[in-house]
């Protein structure tokens, strides 16, 4: 016959036996994961603009006229993830105004790859703050312009046949310093990436 301290221990045993079964799944969902991190071992993208060129760049009246042409590298060092780019904005900005835009293609970035993109825009008739006016003119009139390209992207990733949802990806290229209306060399950066 049972007493109390037998059913309590038979009682405690279950309860043992379920508390073991949850910490072995736990356990084999933690080490899966693990093994598919190893496997993939994401890496950052990388992002770099390699060339930059303003002409035609007019500012009257605190309206701007001028077009941007810029060489994007993107650089998806990851051996076992691909990239699909559904959308990208790109747009440069001066004092945090944004002053000319565009729309980039989709593509599909396979993996461990390099793909240049050219960034062409114009600004026309672009009003500007007067303070951002005035900064840019005497900027200009020192010599450089320090421009930022920012770039908004929805991406999804791709690992074999497993494709992600969509992430947002931005990216920043500040305190680049360009010339107007020169061919003088560009000094390459990279950027920040946020995702
Ligand atoms: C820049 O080039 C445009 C045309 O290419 C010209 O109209 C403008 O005067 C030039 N600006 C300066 C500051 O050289
Ligand atoms: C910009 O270009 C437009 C059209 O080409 C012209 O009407 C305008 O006067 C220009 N603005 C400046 C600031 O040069
Ligand atoms: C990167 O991928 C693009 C698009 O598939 C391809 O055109 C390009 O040649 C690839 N570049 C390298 C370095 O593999």
């Amino acid at each position: 016959m049972a007493d109390p301290a037998s059913r309590r221990t038979g009682g405690s045993s279950a309860v043992r036996c379920i508390v073991i079964t949850l910490i072995a799944i736990i356990l084999l969902v933690g080490f899966a994961v693990l093994i598919t991190w190893l496997v993939i071992r994401p890496k950052k993208l990388v992002y770099t603009i390699e060339s930059g060129k303003v002409s035609g760049f007019e500012l009257h009246k605190d309206h701007l006229n001028a077009s941007f042409d810029f060489y994007l590298r993107a650089y998806n060092p990851n051996r076992r993830v691909a990239l699909y780019y559904d959308s990208i904005h790109a747009s440069v900005l001066y004092d945090d105004q944004t002053i000319s835009f565009q729309t980039l293609e989709p593509f599909f970035q396979p993996r461990h790859n390099v793909t240049r993109l050219e960034f062409k825009s114009t600004a026309q008739s672009v009003a500007l703050q007067k303070s951002i006016a005035r900064d840019l003119r005497l900027e200009k009139a020192a010599g450089d312009i320090e421009l930022e390209i920012r770039l908004k992207a929805r991406i999804r990733f791709k690992v074999g046949i497993w494709k992600s949802s969509h992430y947002t990806l931005k990216v920043f290229c500040s305190n680049m310093e360009i010339h107007p209306n020169s061919t003088r060399t560009f000094k390459q950066k990279e950027c920040d990436v946020d995702t």
